[in-house]
């Protein structure tokens, strides 16, 4: 457990939150641990809070009054002043001032649940205010309680009651006395009779609804509920779709409201010239959210309009985020939104907030990360990874985190951090001793004082020990980067207790055998590095997890590898042709006698395939992620006979050892998603394998099929697996035409046809792939025409011909159904 007090205003925070075991308590704060205990002490005896029941407001820690009274402290101030937001601090709401309108007013005279939803600090309050102003003139009575502003049920009755008897001070004085079952009678006997709005803003968890809802009588009189959260599983609980969920202002909409608040009206809220520049990287960093763009734009109002000065609040944006009172609003928003989190997601969370300001994070990456760092906690039966995957999720659903990318299955890919949120945790990561981001500035000496560091587009050399270094748990290091890492040595002798090691991108070319004496460590990182051997020290890492030499110089492995028995994740592959149109752009890597005790393995990118590894592959039957190089027709028996037993597999890739090697996999992989398949197909094989039928489950989504060389039309076969949202042809068919039928491919978002150098006809019939969203053309050399039916793929988003002769250019010139859609290169 960790403790850390924050001065807020003049309110001491005691923030207590737990991290995973295996971290040790810095120094520094045990000292502060005991002035916490002290002050809770204090607080206890002041505070009634804590033991009122039906607490909505989910708190850290049961025993710390404190910070409930801090929270609902907040929370007032915070509801007041969303609530009081200007008419003119709306920009860019009309769409949604209207569909809320139409979900108040609307004919139908049942009862129903409106959410709004969104991140805090995008006006979703200030939204309600102005709409239930307007509206509720319309309803025979109405309610505005803030639900975070108090955290008791009797409280919100109280409120209600309070807003509904206004004008009736006999039954406010009558209701003083009542119990919280009069209390609810109360308020259920006066709605029965009318119809009534009530907003309920600020909405936490979904106990407290469900706890209110009982009064909400469903009466039939055209009755609504509103209600704002920063949780979608909250508003999930609207009628029938009626969420409204709101986004972050778009650049233009978000320079108009900056320009209104920074510029006083006598000039017409124009931005003069010379600041223009640094004013727009202000509003940048606001990214759109209403409640920043506001204070941020108010708050330069009054200060000086010189150039300099902006430049230097631009620069110290950060800090004025976390030290400047006039924005302490945006600040508690933020705040409270991390104090609501559960434990087990505050350290992932804080995590993200290291790496740099808009860094897109991959789901896999992020995932293997936060389980290196023990973050994860079991669940049932589900793997850390999958748990993870939850933990992701929840953080997205929660605001917290923003999707950025969804595969062609709806996967997440990519997520990033509001810069403001970032901007916040990363004040919490300091005070916490939680970790360390530096940037751009690693020359000299480096001032430490966390367990984790991470490092931007390093320029300089590290040189120098630095203060605490065998207090670091973790380095990463991301970025283009010139630095080869001197410091590597001596972190190896210093950091005896480092958890994760990520160096990807850098260009290492020796590994220190002293890395072997990192007995914790969890995570080795070395993709994209230069990085020949690996010592066989390595074979001492017995905790490893994660070993990444993707597209390093390594081709083998020292034979002491398959001593990892923890290994999880292996990645091992050069690239030869980064474009990939070769047909030998990459190669994997032998593992020696042995690989059958790697059974924790779940990725395994990529094997050479060799007779005595392939007899173990069986074994490893937790395999999620797996590519095979080198493969040879004989072998294929032996892998069908061991995928067999892989239940989870989700990502196959096998690449033949020669053009005219014949891959043929006879085997049923009911959990496969993603199949790539590189090398000379069987004729017949689409038809006669397993793995093309859609029976057993079979769960196909994306298909790569490259160097196949198939003479019969693919399409009839494949058509028949219904879910595909991705497909892909790399050389894979001789023939002249291609022809996708009504109906074929219905999920099917991105078609991918490359090299298929006798193919001059594509036809698409009306009601083929209708849910087509990409279609990329490359290379296809006989082709001069433009295909026949392309103007049925109706959601087209890109339409791309690369490559093409001149012939096809002038067709698709001509042709006016596609116009202006396409983007093309020519043949050289
Ligand atoms: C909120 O505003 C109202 C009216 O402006 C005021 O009476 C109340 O004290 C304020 N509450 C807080 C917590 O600031
Ligand atoms: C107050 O409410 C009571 C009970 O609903 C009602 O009988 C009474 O007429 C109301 N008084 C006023 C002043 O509206
Ligand atoms: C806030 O101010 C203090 C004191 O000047 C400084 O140490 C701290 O770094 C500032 N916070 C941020 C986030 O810049
Ligand atoms: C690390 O320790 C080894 C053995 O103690 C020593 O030879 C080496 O010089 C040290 N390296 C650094 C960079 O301190
Ligand atoms: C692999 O496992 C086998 C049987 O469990 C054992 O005999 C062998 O020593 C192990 N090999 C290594 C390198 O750990
Ligand atoms: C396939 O395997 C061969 C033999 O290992 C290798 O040379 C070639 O680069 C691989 N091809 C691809 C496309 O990866
Ligand atoms: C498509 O997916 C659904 C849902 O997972 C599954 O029930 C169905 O069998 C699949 N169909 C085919 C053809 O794979
Ligand atoms: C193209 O078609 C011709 C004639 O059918 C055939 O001989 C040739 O192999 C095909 N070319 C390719 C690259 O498939
Ligand atoms: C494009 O296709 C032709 C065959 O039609 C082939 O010769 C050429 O190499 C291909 N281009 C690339 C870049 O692979």
């Amino acid at each position: 457990m960790s403790t850390c007090i924050l001065l807020v205003g003049n309110k001491i925070l005691v923030v207590v939150f737990f991290l995973k075991k295996g971290f040790k308590k810095p120094r520094s704060l045990l000292s502060l641990n005991r002035v916490a205990s002290k002050v809770k002490e204090i607080e206890k005896d002041l505070s009634h809070l804590s033991d009122t029941k039906n607490r909505w407001v989910p708190t850290i820690n049961n025993r710390d009054a404190s910070n409930s009274n801090y929270i609902v402290k907040r929370s007032q101030d915070l509801a007041n002043i969303s609530r009081s937001l200007d008419e003119e601090d709306l920009v860019g709401v009309d769409k949604n001032r209207e569909k809320l309108e139409e979900w108040l007013e609307g004919d139908d005279l049942d009862y129903s649940v409106i959410a709004l939803l969104g991140m805090g600090g995008l006006g979703k309050t200030a939204l309600a205010a102005n709409v239930y102003k307007k509206e509720r003139e319309k309803f025979q009575c109405h309610a505005w309680v803030s639900i975070s502003q108090t955290y008791s049920r009797e409280d919100v009755m109280r409120n209600i009651i309070k807003e509904l008897f206004k004008d009736n001070v006999s039954v406010l004085s009558s209701t003083l006395s009542m119990d919280i079952m009069s209390l609810e009678e109360t308020v259920k006997k006066y709605l029965e009779q009318r119809k009534y709005l009530i907003i309920l803003d600020d909405v936490w968890t979904y106990e407290a609804f469900y706890d209110l809802s009982r009064m909400f009588v469903h009466n039939d009189k055209g009755s609504r509920v509103m209600l704002t959260t920063r949780d979608a599983h909250v508003a999930a609980l609207a009628s029938g779709g009626r969420i409204l969920t709101l986004e972050a202002l778009p650049e233009d909409k978000a320079w108009d409201l900056f320009c209104k608040k920074a510029f006083p009206s006598d000039t017409n809220h124009q931005c003069p010239t010379e600041m223009k520049p640094s004013s727009m990287e202000i509003v940048s960093k606001c990214k759109g959210l209403p409640l920043a763009i506001v204070s941020v734009g108010s708050m330069l109002r009054v200060r000086e309009k010189t150039v300099e000065e902006w430049r230097r609040i631009n620069d110290q944006l950060g800090w004025e985020i976390i030290n400047n009172s006039r924005l302490d609003h945006i600040r508690n928003v933020l705040h409270l939104s991390f104090i609501y989190l559960p434990t087990y997601l505050k350290s992932c969370f804080l995590y993200c907030s290291l790496f740099p300001e808009d860094y897109h994070f991959k789901r896999k990456q992020l995932v293997r990360l936060w389980t290196a760092e023990g973050f994860i906690e079991e669940r049932g039966e589900s793997t850390l990874e999958e748990v993870a995957e939850c933990y992701l999720k929840e953080l997205v659903d929660r605001n917290m985190l923003q999707l950025v990318e969804r595969n062609s299955f709806d996967r997440m890919k990519k997520f990033r951090m509001h810069d403001l949120v970032r901007e916040l945790a990363i004040d919490l990561c300091k005070k916490n001793c939680f970790g360390v981001s530096y940037e751009d500035q690693c020359g000299g000496s480096l001032e430490m004082d966390g367990r984790r560091l991470v490092l931007h587009k390093l320029k300089k050399d590290i040189q120098q020990p630095f203060s605490n270094m065998h207090q670091l748990r973790t380095v990463i290091t991301l970025g283009d980067s010139k630095s080869s890492f001197t410091l590597l040595p001596l972190l190896c002798n210093e950091s005896r207790y480092l958890t994760v090691l990520e160096l990807s991108g850098l260009p290492i070319e020796k590994i220190p055998d002293a890395i072997g004496d990192l007995f914790n460590l969890r995570y080795l990182g070395l993709r994209d590095s230069k990085v020949k051997k690996l010592p066989k020290s390595v074979e001492k890492l017995s905790n490893l997890l994660t070993l990444d030499l993707f597209e390093s110089d390594i081709h083998e492995l020292p034979s002491g590898i398959v001593k990892l028995k923890k290994l999880r994740h292996l990645f091992a592959e050069r690239v030869f042709d980064r474009t990939g149109r070769d047909f030998k752009c990459l190669s994997g890597v032998h593992i020696p006698n042995g690989l059958g005790n790697l059974t924790n393995l779940q990725t395994l990118q990529s094997l050479a395939a060799q007779d005595e590894s392939l007899r173990h592959l069986g074994v490893l039957r937790q395999m999620r992620s797996l590519r095979l190089w080198n493969v040879k027709g004989i072998y294929c028996g032996l892998i069908s006979e061991s995928l067999v037993h892989m239940r989870y597999l989700s990502y196959l890739e096998v690449n033949a050892s020669d053009e005219n090697e014949v891959l043929l996999l006879n085997v049923c992989l009911p959990s496969l998603q993603n199949l790539v398949l590189r090398g000379r197909l069987a004729e017949g094989a689409l038809d006669e394998s397993p793995l093309f039928q859609a029976v057993g489950g079979q769960n196909l989504y994306a298909l790569s099929l490259l160097w196949s060389q198939l003479r019969e039309e693919p399409l009839p076969s494949l058509s028949r697996l219904s879910n595909l949202t991705r497909l892909e042809f790399s050389k894979a068919y001789n023939g002249e035409q291609l022809t996708f039928l009504a109906g074929w491919f219905p999920m099917l978002k991105i078609l991918f046809l490359r090299d298929l150098p006798n193919v001059s006809r594509l036809e698409i019939a009306e009601g083929a792939m209708a849910s087509l969203e990409k279609l990329f053309l490359v290379n296809l050399s006989s082709m001069t025409e433009v295909p026949p039916g392309i103007e049925f793929l109706l959601p087209l988003q890109y339409l791309t011909f690369r490559e093409i002769t001149n012939d096809l250019f002038t067709s698709l010139c001509q042709c006016s159904a596609i116009q202006g859609k396409w983007r093309y290169t020519l043949r050289d």
